[in-house]
């Protein structure tokens, strides 16, 4: 028998909670009918762990987050937190978990599914077929760099500060990561910066070109300034195979690239660290909506990213590509059928529920795997 595999549940805040009892769902479904069994340990992160420890993410929970395979995390914050002190925001204890597990490397998939193609608010030609990678930098730059801080100056008016740092190593270890994967798709990588304006951008131009030159020259590699990204991306976004960029543009460039696939709702996102000897890197997989205060706890929010964020997990850190597969099959089936949550709406659907979305997926899966 094979080892069990471990998985972290951190559902934290908002609709989190919600979508994360539906991957349960697929979870014990896997159990069920795959015979793959996970070790499943759950915890509290941001808003609900301020709640229970008075801060967003207890040592405890971290140390657990170090050990496991792999982390899923549903989504933090709220109103009931916005007021409070910034380090201890529940925002902070995602940044810690990214940080203290070394996850350098986010991939954002931005992949259209073929019934959502008008739920988009671009035009059908523009998004139909879209199938793009944003590879974000996710533990340097203006998120983490010093100094920062506001200070009062000696007239009463205050300064604010944020450094955006970047070395040799982090932007490497990132672009090798893009280069990698590039290499799996359609070989092409467009590195995004501000080299026009930042010091920090003509590093990170200068060491993606050199990465390249050494070690990759079978892939295309386009330079591209950050603004001219985002304008390219919504009007012709299929120009792009795999995006690499900073943790700012990145966070800016991967919200924009969702609102091609038709929703937030439907982007899962995979937070990579360095492999070990073993070639098993750490790992954590989140949806990139956030909490959605505003629709939490009405059974209305859509669980598809979390689905597919699960379904990263099973490719990235369990090498189960064919059940990853068949969750990725499930939701098309889902979506080609017809079925849909309030924020993918169309004329002709019906909408459903979130718990009802899951009790399709899962249904779907049933008869995939018949
Ligand atoms: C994201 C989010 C986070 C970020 C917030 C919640 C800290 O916007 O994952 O894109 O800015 O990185
Ligand atoms: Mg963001």
């Amino acid at each position: 028998m094979a080892a069990n595999k471990s998985l972290l549940l951190l559902p934290g805040d908002g609709i989190g909670p919600e979508v994360m009892s539906q991957v349960k769902r697929v979870i014990e479904w896997m159990d069920r009918r795959r015979a793959v069994r996970f070790e499943i340990t759950e915890d509290l992160v941001g808003g609900a762990a301020i709640d229970a420890h008075g801060v967003p993410l207890a040592d405890a929970t971290l140390e657990k987050a170090l050990s496991v395979d792999a982390v899923l995390f549903g989504a933090v914050g709220g109103p009931k937190w916005d007021n409070l002190d910034f380090k201890i925001k529940p925002e902070r204890g995602l940044l810690r978990l990214r940080k203290d597990l070394g996850l350098f490397a986010n991939l954002r998939p931005a992949i259209c599914f073929e019934a959502l193609a008008d739920a988009s608010t671009l035009k059908r030609e523009v998004v139909e077929g879209l199938d793009i990678l944003i590879l974000r930098e996710l533990t340097g730059g203006i998120y983490f760099g010093e100094p920062r801080g506001i200070t009062v100056l000696p007239d009463g008016t205050r300064r604010g500060v944020n450094t955006q740092v970047y070395t040799t190593p982090e932007i490497r270890r990132v672009a090798r990561v893009a280069f990698e994967l590039a290499r799996k798709r359609h070989s092409h990588v467009t590195s995004a910066e501000k080299a026009n304006v930042m010091e920090s951008g003509i590093l990170w131009r200068e060491e993606v070109q050199k990465l390249h030159d050494a070690e990759f020259p079978d892939v295309r590699l386009d330079h591209i300034y950050a603004d001219n990204c985002a304008m390219q991306l919504v009007r012709n976004p299929k120009q792009f195979d795999v995006i690499v960029t900073d943790n700012l543009f990145g966070d800016i460039l991967s919200d924009e690239a969702a609102m091609l696939t038709g929703s937030l709702g439907m982007l899962p996102s995979a937070s990579l660290g360095d492999a070990d000897e073993s070639g098993r890197r750490r790992a954590l997989y989140e949806p990139v909506h956030g909490s959605a205060p505003d629709i939490a706890g009405q059974d209305i929010a859509n669980p598809i990213a979390m689905m597919l964020s699960f379904a990263m997990a099973l490719r990235y850190s369990f090498d189960m590509a064919d059940e990853a597969d068949l969750v990725e099959a499930g939701v098309r089936k889902v979506l080609a059928d017809g079925l849909r949550t309030a924020d993918i709406m169309q004329k002709g659907t019906a909408r459903v529920s979130t718990s009802v979305m899951g009790d399709s997926i899962l249904l779907a899966l049933d008869r995939l795997a018949a």
